[in-house]
């Protein structure tokens, strides 16, 4: 569905995001070779969940905002992997069965449903540490300070000040009765502090000083929210076979989301206003942000 999308910059976007797509394949093929001894089941299960598949839109969003700062891509495309490593990471954890427990994700079994359960965890560890080793590593950036705030950035999006920490609240989600606000904060840490991380990680590697990211970190805000409400609203009302994982699950357990909370149709207008909201933010880059413009409309015209 283009929607308000421009059609030409619609186009742009899907030809960007296919881009990245193979780069992010070919970079986790490289970064994973199997081992020739017992860990080998491992190894295949990382490379089962990272290779092939997904949408790459947080590596879009660093390459997108390190490419406006004149980045090597090679360079921004080893830091998205690290970020899309910590994302996969996530996405074997959160379908176990002590979790959502599901069993299809991108169209295909869930890790522990192909690999068990105890080599799905190991494998989740395993992304988990790779993400930072690719950052800790010289070829990501030659600038140690670099290097340092990207490892920082990704660190707190990812533990209980980000990722894990949403985690955690929306499993108390059955057991608390959250308000707009407290879902709010969920979403931001759950799924927003992913995609903010993968703006800013493009910004420290253009040397944007923090004085100069606050743009970027208002636009991240917004289209992260958005990009949750988005995630609801597939949950709530999506097409499964192109979504490529089991749909109408949330109200099933009990969880509080932006649809439960406010109804299908509000969710989607201010899951809209959000995205114009955002757009805004970019307006001194004018045409140079046409990416980032782009990518803030997809993420709530998508259906996958
Ligand atoms: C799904 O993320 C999980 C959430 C954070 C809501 P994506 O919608 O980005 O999933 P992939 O990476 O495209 O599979
Ligand atoms: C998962 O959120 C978010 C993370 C993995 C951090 P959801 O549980 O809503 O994601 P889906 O719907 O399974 O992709
Ligand atoms: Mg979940
Ligand atoms: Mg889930
Ligand atoms: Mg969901």
């Amino acid at each position: 569905m283009i929607g308000m999308v421009e059609e030409s910059d619609y186009c742009v976007l899907q030809a960007e995001l296919a881009q990245v797509q193979r780069e992010v394949d070919d970079m986790f093929d490289a970064l994973l070779p199997s081992p020739q001894d017992s860990r080998a089941p491992l190894v295949d299960a990382m490379r089962y969940a990272a290779i092939g598949g997904g949408k790459r839109l947080r590596p879009l969003l660093l390459m997108s905002t390190a490419e406006l700062y004149g980045v090597d891509r090679d360079c921004a495309l080893r830091a998205a992997c690290a970020v899309e490593a910590i994302h996969v990471y996530s996405l074997i954890h959160d379908d176990l069965p002590c979790m959502d427990d599901d069993d299809l994700r991108r169209g295909k079994p869930t890790v522990h449903v192909q690999f068990g359960e105890a080599t799905a965890v190991l494998a989740g560890d395993s992304l988990h540490a790779l993400a930072f080793e690719i950052l800790a590593d010289p070829d990501t950036s030659a600038d140690p300070f670099v290097r340092v705030e990207l490892l920082a950035t990704l660190g707190k999006a990812s533990g209980m000040d980000g990722m894990a920490g949403g985690q955690m609240m929306d499993m108390m989600a059955d057991a608390e009765e959250y308000d707009l606000h407290a879902i709010t904060r969920l979403q931001q840490l759950k799924t927003g502090a992913l995609l903010a991380a993968s703006v800013e990680m493009g910004a420290i590697m253009g040397h944007v000083p923090p004085a100069g990211r606050v743009h970027l970190r208002n636009y991240a805000r917004d289209i992260g929210l958005a990009f949750q409400i988005a995630d609801d609203l597939l949950d709530y009302e999506g097409d499964e076979a192109k979504a490529g994982k089991a749909l109408r699950k949330d109200e099933v357990q009990g969880k509080q989301t932006f649809v439960t909370l406010m109804g299908a149709r509000k969710a989607r207008e201010q899951a809209r206003a959000l995205v114009d909201q955002a757009i805004g933010h970019l307006a001194g880059h004018g045409g140079d942000a046409k990416m980032l413009k782009a990518i803030a409309r997809y993420i709530v015209e998508r259906d996958r």
